[in-house]
C-alpha cells in the first residue's frame, strides 16, 4: 500500500515536471539553445549546486566553450538561461518591460526588501526620480570632504604595512574605507570602520553580504525551509545580523526626521534644494535628506520606504566600489609601466602636497586613472553577471528565450571577447583611450549595467575610485607581491586568493 502510495507519488511529480518544463525545452531546442544534462526534476542542481562560490566562474566559461555565447541550465524546476551574446545584452538592458530582476536575486530581498534594486513598475519609477537628484554633480561635490577625508585614512592604516615586502591583502582595506565613506554619504553618521571594524552594524553588514550570496550556491542552504534545517546556527546568525542593520538603519532615519521636525517647529529649518552651501556638510547629510523630505503623490516616505533605500545604498555602495578599488590596485602593481605612467599624472594634476584635498574638477582631469579604472571593469567587473526574468516568451534574433526564465547576462565574459577587445586577457588602459575607444558598440562595455535599470550610483563610485586610487599611489609604490587573484562570484566580484600588493613608502 505504502510502496504503491510512493510510487504514484514518484510518478505524478515526474509528470508534472515533464509538463512544466515543456514549452520551455520546445522553444529552447528550437533556438539552438542546449545546456548541461538535465535530470527529470533535479534539471542540473545536484551539479551546479555543489559546485560552490570560487568555482562558477570556471564552470559558467567551460559551459559557454561547450554550448556556444548562451547555454541553458534547469536547477530544480527553475529554468536558468546564462549568456554573453551582444544581441542579448542589447534586447535586454535597452528593454523599458523587462525589469524584473531574475531568481538569484531573492537571495537580497530579506535585507533590501523592495529597494531601488530589486523594486519594478511605478514604485521604482518614482523612486529613480527621487535619486537621480540625489546624485547631481553639485551633491556630489560636498560628498568629496567624506571620501578624501578617509582615503587619508586608508593610508594611515596601510603605513605598518608598508615595508616593501608583507604582502598586503587591499580588499580588506579598502573595504572599511568604501564603508565610513557610504556609510556618512548616506546615513550622515560615522561609524569609523576603518578604527573598529568591530561596530556591531559593520559586522552584521559583512556577513550579511557573505552568507547570503554564498547560500544560492549550495542545495543544501538554497531554500528557506532546508536552510533552517540544514544550517540552524548560521540561520539563526542571519536572522539577528538583518536585525541588528535593520535596527541601527531605523535608528539614524528617527534621529534625523526628528531633528528635521525639531526644526521646522522652531523655525530654522530650511528645504533643501540643489546648489545649497550646505549640501552635505555635516549639519546637513544629503543622501538621506533628499528621501526625509521626498514625496511621492503628495505622501511622504515612510521610514520603512526610507530604510530599503538606504540598505540598498549600503549593499550596492560598498562591496562594488571596494572590489574596484582592489583589483585596480592589483593590476597597477603587476603593471609597472602603467603605474609610472599614473603617477606622473597625479603629480601633474593634483600637484605635490599629497595633504591637500582632492575636488572633482581635478579628479576630471585625471584621464589616464580613468583608463585604468575603466580597464580594471573591463577585465575584473565588480558586478560579473546581470540577471532579469522574463514574464513572456522573449524573441531575439532568431532566438526566443521562454517565458518565466531567468537569463543572466554574464558580463564577467564578454566584456573578454576578442572581437571587441584584442588580446582581451591583457591589462591595456590605453583602449581606452578617446581615440581609441569610438569604434566600440555601447553593450560591449557594461559595468554599470545600462538602460532604464543601470547603476543610478556610477558618478558616485567614479569619484570614489579615483579618490582612494589617487591617495594610495600619492603614498606608496604599489609591488607586484602575493599570489594571483582566482575570482569568485557571489554577486559581486571577489578573489579566493584575495588581491594582494605590496608596499613601499614614496618619499615625496
Ligand atoms: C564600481 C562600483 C559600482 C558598480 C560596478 C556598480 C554596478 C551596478 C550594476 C551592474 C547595477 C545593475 C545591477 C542589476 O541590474 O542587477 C547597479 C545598480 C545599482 N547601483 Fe551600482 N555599482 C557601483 C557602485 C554603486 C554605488 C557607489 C551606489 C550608491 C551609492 C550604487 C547604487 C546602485 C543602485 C541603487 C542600483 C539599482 C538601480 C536601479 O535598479 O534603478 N552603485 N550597479
Amino acid at each position: 500500500m505504502w510502496l504503491t502510495l510512493f510510487f504514484g507519488a514518484l510518478i505524478s511529480l515526474f509528470i508534472w515536471d515533464y509538463l512544466s518544463k515543456r514549452h520551455s525545452y520546445q522553444i529552447l531546442k528550437r533556438s539552438g539553445i542546449t545546456g548541461p544534462t538535465s535530470l527529470p526534476v533535479l534539471g542540473c542542481g545536484l551539479e551546479a549546486l555543489q559546485l560552490g562560490a570560487e568555482n562558477l566562474i570556471d564552470y559558467v566559461g567551460s559551459c559557454f566553450e561547450k554550448y556556444g555565447n548562451t547555454f541553458r541550465m534547469w536547477i530544480l524546476n527553475e529554468s536558468q538561461v546564462y549568456t554573453k551574446d551582444l544581441r542579448h545584452f542589447e534586447a535586454i538592458l535597452s528593454s523599458t518591460s523587462l525589469l524584473e530582476k531574475g531568481g538569484l536575486y531573492q537571495f537580497l530581498r530579506p535585507f533590501l526588501n523592495d529597494g531601488l534594486l530589486l523594486s519594478v513598475g511605478r514604485k521604482w519609477h518614482s523612486r529613480r526620480k527621487i535619486f537621480t537628484k540625489a546624485f547631481h554633480f553639485t551633491i556630489l561635490e560636498h560628498f568629496m570632504d567624506i571620501m578624501d577625508k578617509q582615503s587619508g585614512v586608508l593610508v594611515e592604516k596601510l603605513q605598518p604595512f608598508a615595508d616593501g615586502e608583507q604582502v598586503v591583502d587591499m580588499l580588506k582595506y579598502v573595504s572599511l574605507a568604501a564603508l565610513d565613506i557610504i556609510t556618512e554619504t548616506a546615513m550622515g553618521v560615522q561609524v569609523n570602520a576603518q578604527n573598529d571594524p568591530e561596530f556591531p552594524y559593520i559586522k552584521a553588514l559583512k556577513s550579511v553580504v557573505y552568507i547570503q550570496p554564498d547560500r544560492m550556491l549550495k542545495f543544501s542552504q538554497r531554500y528557506e525551509w532546508l536552510f533552517r534545517l540544514t544550517a540552524p546556527l548560521m540561520h539563526h546568525k542571519l536572522v539577528n545580523d538583518i536585525r541588528i542593520m535593520h535596527e541601527f538603519t531605523d535608528k539614524v532615519i528617527g534621529e534625523r526626521r526628528s531633528a528635521v521636525e525639531r526644526a521646522i517647529a522652531d523655525g530654522s529649518y530650511r528645504p533643501l534644494s540643489l546648489g545649497d552651501a550646505e549640501l552635505g556638510s555635516k549639519s546637513q547629510m544629503a543622501l538621506l535628506d533628499i528621501l526625509l523630505q521626498s514625496s511621492i503623490q503628495g505622501a511622504p516616505l515612510s521610514n520603512a520606504d526610507i530604510r530599503e533605500e538606504v540598505d540598498t545604498f549600503m549593499f550596492e555602495g560598498d562591496d562594488t566600489t571596494s572590489s574596484g578599488v582592489s583589483h585596480a590596485l592589483y593590476c597597477i602593481a603587476r603593471h609597472p609601466a602603467v603605474q609610472a605612467k599614473l603617477y606622473e599624472e597625479l603629480q601633474q594634476v593634483l600637484g605635490k602636497d599629497r595633504t591637500a584635498p582632492v575636488n572633482q574638477a581635478q579628479l576630471q582631469q585625471l584621464k589616464y586613472l580613468e583608463c585604468v579604472i575603466k580597464e580594471t571593469m573591463r577585465l575584473y567587473p565588480p558586478v560579473p553577471v546581470i540577471g532579469r526574468y522574463t514574464k513572456e516568451d522573449l524573441q531575439i534574433g532568431d532566438q526566443i528565450i521562454p517565458a518565466n526564465t531567468s537569463i543572466y547576462l554574464v558580463i564577467y565574459f564578454a566584456q573578454r571577447d576578442p572581437k571587441y577587445f584584442p588580446d582581451p586577457l591583457s591589462f591595456k588602459p590605453e583602449r581606452f583611450l578617446d581615440d581609441n575607444d569610438t569604434e566600440r558598440q555601447t553593450f560591449t562595455y557594461v559595468p554599470f549595467s545600462a538602460g532604464p535599470k543601470n547603476c543610478i550610483g556610477q558618478k558616485f563610485a567614479m569619484l570614489e575610485m579615483k579618490t582612494l586610487i589617487s591617495k594610495v599611489l600619492r603614498y606608496y609604490e604599489l609591488l607586484p607581491k602575493g599570489p594571483e587573484t582566482k575570482a569568485m562570484f557571489n554577486f559581486i566580484l571577489r578573489s579566493t586568493t584575495g588581491m594582494c600588493v605590496g608596499l613601499k613608502p614614496r618619499l615625496t
